[in-house]
């Protein structure tokens, strides 16, 4: 009998892929965490008391395989049906469950670049291909391309990651009107924006939208993200979840944050207010930085020359790591390479992170 290696079993495209690359969790607390767009604040208090109110005896059996009562509650927030809800573990899970259902070995799936890298990696585990739409400097949504892309699956984030740039819905509805697939638009980051796509469902069947609580509502340890779509593809992605996708405590505790609107509505807004005044601060220095819809900044940072590239941008990386600043780069790209991306923090955190630039700025 020959002997063959764990690498002559595993299929030929999955020997292939690299896997995706998420920002670094350090333990500890004496890190300043602004690399992966986590909330600064807090989740609501309701959710704490959720979580304790949560018998654990309970925990012995299975949880709603729907999640019915959080499908109901977030198809009420958004003046939706809930046959037009799927719930996941993270909207990583309905990306995954939208690749494995309308992408597939084989099958076409586009995306702008650049976007979340984790879309080429959920393309990859499903054999299927990629088609990349490239951004311009400018971040203008590309509609001749994406509208010509033959995709039966199309993945927009918007407002856009790592940019923040978010597109009008007179943009998308450009696209929706021509395009012939199934087309997402990522909203991870679309509480913290001026507009979302949801009004476009009722007139565009093939629309989806992604959605969820990780970033706004502060619950990214809790991995809970949905759809929103048309009951005919909400069926066919309930066909290829996994039953138990979402845990109990999981649905406990977004409903929980969902219910407290008033504290969800204070967080954002403060989120948006640190946007301002940062976005206002790296002017003030003459640094461009794309104007963000979302809750993180993408900015290209100067040496004392007025020059930006990537040395300058990694020279800042290294000296905020050495602060103890955690922020997230994104080289490798003309577009991204003299580029950081820096998740707003609390006030305090942004005050320490706004002296730490300046010191840099000293002795570059
Ligand atoms: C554009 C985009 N979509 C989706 C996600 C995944 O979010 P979740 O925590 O819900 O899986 C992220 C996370 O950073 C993101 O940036």
């Amino acid at each position: 009998m020959s002997e063959r290696t764990i690498a002559d079993l595993v299929q030929p495209h999955i020997s292939k892929l690299k896997a995706y690359t998420p920002g670094d969790q350090p333990e500890g607390s004496e890190w300043i965490k602004l690399n992966t767009n986590e909330n600064p604040y807090p989740p609501s208090p309701k959710v704490s008391e959720a979580i304790r109110e949560l018998d654990a005896n309970s925990l012995r059996l299975y949880p709603d395989p729907k999640s019915l009562q959080l499908r109901e509650a977030i198809a009420a927030h958004h003046s939706l049906e809930p046959n037009q809800v799927i719930i996941g573990n993270g909207s990583d899970d309905i990306l995954n469950l939208l690749i494995r259902a309308f992408g597939g070995v084989g099958g076409t799936v586009g995306f702008s670049f650049p976007s979340y890298s984790l879309y080429p990696v959920l393309i990859g585990i499903g054999d299927g291909v990629t088609e990349i739409v490239d951004f311009q400097r400018e971040m203008y949504l590309p509609v001749e391309q994406v509208r010509n892309s033959s995709a039966g699956l199309f993945l927009l984030t918007s407002p856009n990651a790592p940019t923040g740039v978010g597109f009008k819905n007179e943009k998308i509805e450009e696209v929706l009107k021509v395009h012939s697939g199934l087309f997402v638009v990522d909203e991870a980051y679309a509480d913290f924006a001026d507009e979302t796509a949801i009004a476009l469902l009722k007139k565009y069947p093939r629309l989806v939208i992604t959605r969820t609580f990780s970033k706004s509502y502060s619950l990214a340890g809790i991995r809970v993200g949905y759809a929103l779509a048309a009951p005919e593809a909400i069926d066919f992605l309930d066909r290829v979840r996994d039953s138990y996708n979402v845990s109990r405590l999981s649905q406990v505790a977004a409903l929980a944050a969902l219910e407290d609107q008033t504290y969800f509505q204070r967080v954002v807004a403060q989120v948006k207010e640190t946007r301002m005044l940062f976005q206002a601060e790296l002017k003030e220095k003459g640094w461009f930085v794309y104007p963000s819809q979302a809750n993180f900044l993408f900015l290209e940072p100067k040496n004392s020359k007025g020059e930006s590239n990537e040395d300058v941008a990694t020279s800042l990386f290294d000296y905020l790591y050495s602060e103890k600043i955690l922020v997230r780069y994104f080289g490798s790209h003309v577009l991204t390479s003299s580029f950081l991306r820096i998740t707003l923090g609390t006030e305090s955190e942004m005050k320490v992170l706004s002296k730490a630039i300046n010191s840099w700025q000293t002795i570059v």
